[in-house]
């Protein structure tokens, strides 16, 4: 943004501008915090360019309205197409391969799609499963790790048919750990200084490398693809192969099916590992909800493993998620530019190109909008029509939101369901949340201990229910009605 001299400012400290600000490990908490301090607009000063934050429903129903904004390939997000290219999250709505990409693979995550991912997704959530049920009791689960392996495994298996097998390994499967550090290494080179960046030779050695083995993977993907011929595989890679553009009757060339490969398996595993954490999370913390939610799951999937429509009905774990969601978006921010010179909330003037950026986690709190904020209340999401259009927004806007949205979220449910359905939970360490960024949000070091819900017959046992509020008030009541009439026994006598 040119620079608007009336929005609120930050501290400035000489050539490094406002960047002391922020904590370079958390910037989005930081982001967050001084959007308590000045408010649901300000403007934020890196030493080579200025952004504006936005944190309001106001101001998000504006930048949302695709006449005059459209996303904005943040210098963050520039960085990452090193390796996703112009892959759909990472392209420019102008660039030719969105539209296309965007046309050839909307059949690829439609219902239609979903229902015929849903085995091969209750295939990896059964192995998780599988893994937790034969721990020793006193054996904790490092829990975004373990969703981590069963995100990028659902992912991969749906999405190409490839096993990653993240359950039969010690560590992660080394395209992990190379996307981590690559995605780490994006992030940390659009924070550094000019100097400074010519430095850093071997992070960039490093940095080639862990792309250079990204490219051949999923290149050799492809090609054995390629040469094994359709062999009917109901897959995103099958779409991606197959399906052309129905405007310009093109289909993807083979360099953009392997940043399209790449993308999914950035945006596709992380958000949604995340997302199942940050659930777990809060389940532990509020054990009315986790009482509510075995209840649902119990009624809806008894012993059964899930089909898809039951999945459909686990309206409350669904609701969980959202306000997951809502406190935690995994993916927390998104930036906009402004098509043509326009005027914000009727006072900001912004001219063409310059760009705004929308802090999710902070319009989700916003207090116009959300009763008691940080209250985790997963029953806001009964009714979606009572949710003002524009407050909530985790999975980004218009034309350019998430296209994994359903994926994500009927793999999420499944997983949560299938979770409650044969655990109980026990938050041994009393986790007190610390949350990690990267490209995403995870609550940084979160272990939890799991027992089976079923006896040594293998049925079912009921989860004792919690002692909530009103049942103790019902057995206060109860002990003062009992010692009342014992009084009058004895005052009779
Ligand atoms: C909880 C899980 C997820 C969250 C919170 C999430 C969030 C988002 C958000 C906020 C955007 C918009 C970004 C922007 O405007 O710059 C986005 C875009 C995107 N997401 Fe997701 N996502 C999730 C899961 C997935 C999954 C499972 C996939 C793929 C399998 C996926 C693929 C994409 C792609 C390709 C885009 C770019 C779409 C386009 O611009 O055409 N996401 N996501």
């Amino acid at each position: 943004m040119h620079n608007v001299t009336d929005l609120p400012q930050p501290k400035t400290y000489g050539p490094l501008k406002n960047l002391p600000m922020i904590d370079k490990n958390k910037p989005v908490q930081s982001f967050m915090n001084l959007a308590d301090e000045l408010g649901p607009i300000y403007q934020f000063q890196f030493p080579g360019r200025t952004s504006t934050f936005v944190s309001s429903a106001q101001f998000a129903a504006e930048i949302c309205d695709e006449s005059r904004f459209d996303k904005k390939v943040s210098p963050p997000l520039q960085k990452v197409r090193a390796f996703s290219g112009d892959g759909l999250f990472t392209s420019e709505t102008g660039e030719p391969n969105w539209k296309k990409a965007h046309n050839i693979l909307l059949p690829g995550f439609s219902q239609q799609a979903m229902k015929s991912y849903h085995n091969k997704m209750v295939d990896v959530a059964s192995q998780l499963v599988q893994k937790w049920a034969r721990l020793n009791p006193n054996e904790a689960i490092d829990v975004p790790e373990d969703m981590t392996r069963l995100t990028l495994d659902t992912i991969g298996l749906c999405g190409f048919d490839y096993r990653f097998n993240s359950f039969y390994r010690e560590q992660a499967h080394p395209f992990v750990e190379k996307m981590v550090r690559a995605l780490d290494e994006s992030m940390n080179q659009s924070q550094r200084l000019g100097l400074q960046e010519k430095l850093m030779v071997r992070s960039h050695r490093q940095y080639k490398e862990d792309i250079d083995y990204m490219f051949s993977l999923v290149d050799q993907l492809i090609a054995e693809r390629k040469e094994n011929g359709d062999q009917g595989e109901d897959d995103l890679l099958g779409h991606m192969l197959q399906g052309k553009d129905p405007e310009t009757g093109e289909a993807l060339d083979d360099e953009n099916i392997r940043f399209q490969i790449i993308t999914f398996l950035i945006a596709g595993h992380e958000t949604t590992s995340g997302l199942l954490s940050f659930a777990l999370y809060f389940l532990m913390k509020h054990p009315d909800i986790l009482q509510k939610a075995y209840e649902e799951v119990d009624d809806v999937l008894g012993d059964q493993t899930p089909d898809y429509k039951q999945v459909k009905q686990l309206k409350y774990v669904k609701m969980i998620l959202n306000e997951s969601l809502r406190l935690w978006p995994t993916a927390p921010a998104f930036s906009v530019y402004a098509k043509h010179n326009t005027t914000l909330a009727g006072h900001y003037e912004l001219e063409e190109g310059d760009a705004i950026t929308l802090l999710l986690p902070q319009l989700h709190r916003d207090s116009e909008v959300w009763e008691d904020p940080e209250t985790f209340k997963p029953e806001r999401f009964e009714d979606p029509a009572s949710i003002p259009e524009h407050s909530f927004k985790p999975f980004g806007n218009g034309q350019r939101a998430c296209i994994g949205q359903q994926f994500a979220l009927h793999e999420a449910t499944l997983v949560l369901g299938m979770v409650l359905q044969h655990f109980q939970l026990e938050d041994h360490t009393d986790y007190q949340l610390d949350i990690k960024e990267t490209l995403t949000l995870k609550p940084d070091g979160l272990t939890m201990r799991v027992s089976s819900r079923r006896d040594h017959q293998g049925s079912l046992a009921p989860v004792a229910s919690p002692e909530t509020e009103e049942k103790k008030e019902v057995r206060a009541i109860r002990k003062a009605i009992i010692s009342e009439y014992c009084r009058r026994i004895v005052v009779s006598l």
